[in-house]
């Protein structure tokens, strides 16, 4: 059964962080359960999980993002399909899913950072025409996790 889309509930927090930790997109300096918690006080209905039905009706996380709209351009952070599913339309149809209720807001521009050392995700990124930005991305850390 193709995978349904709902936003982030509280019970989801193990399962969504197992899945950042199999798509490698866990960093000692962000802890995930401080980063759910964060984003569950803003935006909640822009974090969403994509779930899909297994045996005896049993539903499992399969994928993961959080969107953001600041008032001047929409974020998608922590985009995340399980990596066997990966390959299979998921990712396309997720960024769909955002792009739409990201522009329902009335958000004119999306943007995406991607971590230096995860170039092959700009493949993903060129397909759905997201192009590089002439920026440079700039960070300040405000509150250290660790
Ligand atoms: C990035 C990610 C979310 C993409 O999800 P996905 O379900 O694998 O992507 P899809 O199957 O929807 O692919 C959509 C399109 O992108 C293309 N694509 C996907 N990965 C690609 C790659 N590495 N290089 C080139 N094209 C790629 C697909 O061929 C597909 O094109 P098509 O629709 O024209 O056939 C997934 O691979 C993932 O979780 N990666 C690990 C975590 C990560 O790096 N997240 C991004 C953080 S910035």
């Amino acid at each position: 059964m193709a995978p349904v889309f709902r936003p982030f509930r509280p019970d989801d927090t193990e399962a969504v962080v197992a899945l950042w930790d199999a798509c490698g997109l866990l960093r000692p300096w962000n802890d995930p359960r401080r980063d759910i918690a964060r984003k569950v006080a803003e935006q909640p209905e822009l974090f969403l999980v994509a779930e899909q039905a297994g045996r005896d009706d049993e539903r499992t996380v399969v994928g993961v993002g959080m969107a953001g709209y600041d008032g001047h351009r929409g974020w998608v952070n922590y985009l995340a399909v399980r990596p066997d599913l990966q390959g299979s339309g998921l990712g396309r149809a997720f960024m769909a899913e955002f792009e739409r209720l990201l522009t329902a807001r009335g958000c004119p521009k999306v943007n995406v950072q991607v971590r230096e050392g995860n170039e092959q995700v700009l493949g993903f990124y060129a397909s759905l025409g997201y192009a590089p930005d002439r920026a440079v991305s700039l960070g300040k850390r405000l509150i250290a996790d660790d």
